[in-house]
């Protein structure tokens, strides 16, 4: 969708001149809500995937409703989820009127148009774009859920200086929801490399004081910041910053894992840039160790960039032009090159052992690089949008 954009000087803001996608909606907060007999409160999950948002939420709310296109994934969300929450269709076809009360909406959006190993057309491209739709479904309950979390990559906020984060933000506001976000990165609970953005918004007209600060915490970047002075009100959503992780990449590494043949790991190996070879060989002794790395093209030519901090980069969905995350095995003074296995990945993500992951080895890793990291949804889940939905004004 072509859109005139303003430039605002004075904070370096573009946002996009229009007028805010949807219409204002009633304050609900002290309507006729009907409560539900049961002791979490209800959640709806969009874009529910293989359900790893719901695997962290389940602690504290109830799913009461998901939905997603894929079938394949819908296979491994009801091998491990009430199935009969789940509706298989495009969220184009669902309509508000049909969806049962809640008090949380969770939507982690497709991200593909906002990453920047997509092709970055913004939110209002078809695959980002169904961010909208999400609040149209809600426009179209009767009670819509008091609380929203709106889930996806930094880029949201980072991109195109903040004008995609600045249209979801009014869009909420303009619906009467207190709205701010917050950055989450994995890595503090994980050994993934996997920031991703949280918008929060919330019906009510005061916020609990020991969930908001005064201004940036731990959970803010300096993106967030910037985009906080294009909007009006921005909340700073805030939370206790979690002790960082002693788990490293070695320590979820099944080294017994086949590795490529020979002569496939030969070729990997020679793609390793040499000052990445020196700093690997050097830090090997007898035990075994484990690089990461991704495939990339460098001045045309094609390389494996490999990390050394023990952290896997970002799990990707591979499609789209980004590959698989490899990994360089140091194992019996040999070393050798394999694809993280599924299992490997669902560790990277937080998810329980016995998680059951359906489908092809290209399912299995698609389903954890699309999904959201369970200890750091979590963390959210119990801080904040817990208190939030027991917090009543
Ligand atoms: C980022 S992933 C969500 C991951 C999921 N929340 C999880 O944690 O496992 C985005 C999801 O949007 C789904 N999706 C894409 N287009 C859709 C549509 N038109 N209607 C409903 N879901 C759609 C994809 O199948 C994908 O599972």
């Amino acid at each position: 969708m072509a859109q005139a954009l303003t430039a605002k000087r004075e904070t370096g803001c573009v946002r996009t001149d229009r007028t805010v996608k949807g219409s204002l909606r009633s304050n609900n907060v002290n309507g006729d809500r009907r409560e539900h007999p049961r002791s979490k409160p209800a959640a709806l999950d969009f874009f529910a995937g293989s359900g790893l948002a719901a695997e962290a939420l389940r602690p504290f709310f109830s799913l009461v409703w998901a939905n997603d296109i894929c079938e394949k994934k819908a296979a491994t969300y009801r091998a491990n989820h009430p199935a009969r929450a789940l509706k298989v269709s495009s969220i184009s076809d669902v309509h508000g009127a049909d969806l049962p009360d809640a008090e949380l909406s969770w939507a982690s959006f497709p991200c593909q148009d906002l990453s920047l190993a997509g092709d970055m057309k913004g939110i209002d491209s078809p695959r980002s774009g169904l961010v909208w739709e999400w609040l149209r479904v809600m426009d179209e309950m009767e009670r819509p859920p008091r609380i929203v979390v709106a889930e996806n990559v930094v880029g949201l906020v980072s991109a195109s200086r903040g004008k995609h984060y600045v249209a979801l933000h009014e869009a909420l506001s303009a619906r009467g929801f207190r709205v701010g976000a917050v950055v989450l990165d994995a890595v503090r609970w994980i050994p993934q490399s996997r920031p991703r953005v949280f918008v929060i918004g919330v019906v009510s007209p005061s916020l609990p004081d020991h969930l908001v600060s005064e201004g940036p915490t731990w959970c803010h970047s300096s993106a967030l910041k910037q985009v906080s002075r294009c909007v009006e009100d921005f909340v700073w959503w805030t939370l206790p910053e979690p002790r960082a992780t002693r788990v490293g990449l070695a320590d979820l590494i099944d080294y017994g894992a086949a590795a490529h043949s020979k002569e496939n790991s030969q070729r990997n190996l020679q793609l390793i840039p040499p000052h990445h070879r020196t700093r690997m060989e050097s830090i090997i002794n007898s035990r075994p160790a484990v690089f990461p790395g991704y495939k990339r093209t460098r001045e045309g030519r094609q390389v494996l960039e490999l990390r050394f901090d023990n952290v896997a980069g970002c799990l990707r969905t591979p499609e789209g032009g980004s590959s698989r995350q490899y990994v360089v095995i140091y194992k019996d003074g040999r070393f050798s090159t394999r694809l993280l296995t599924v299992q490997e990945a669902s560790r990277l993500m937080g998810v329980r052992a016995s998680y059951r992951i359906l489908g092809s080895y290209n399912d299995g890793y698609k389903a954890m690089g699309d999904g959201v990291a369970v200890p750091a949804v979590r963390h959210l889940a119990r801080h904040l949008l817990r208190p939030l939905a027991r917090f009543k004004d």
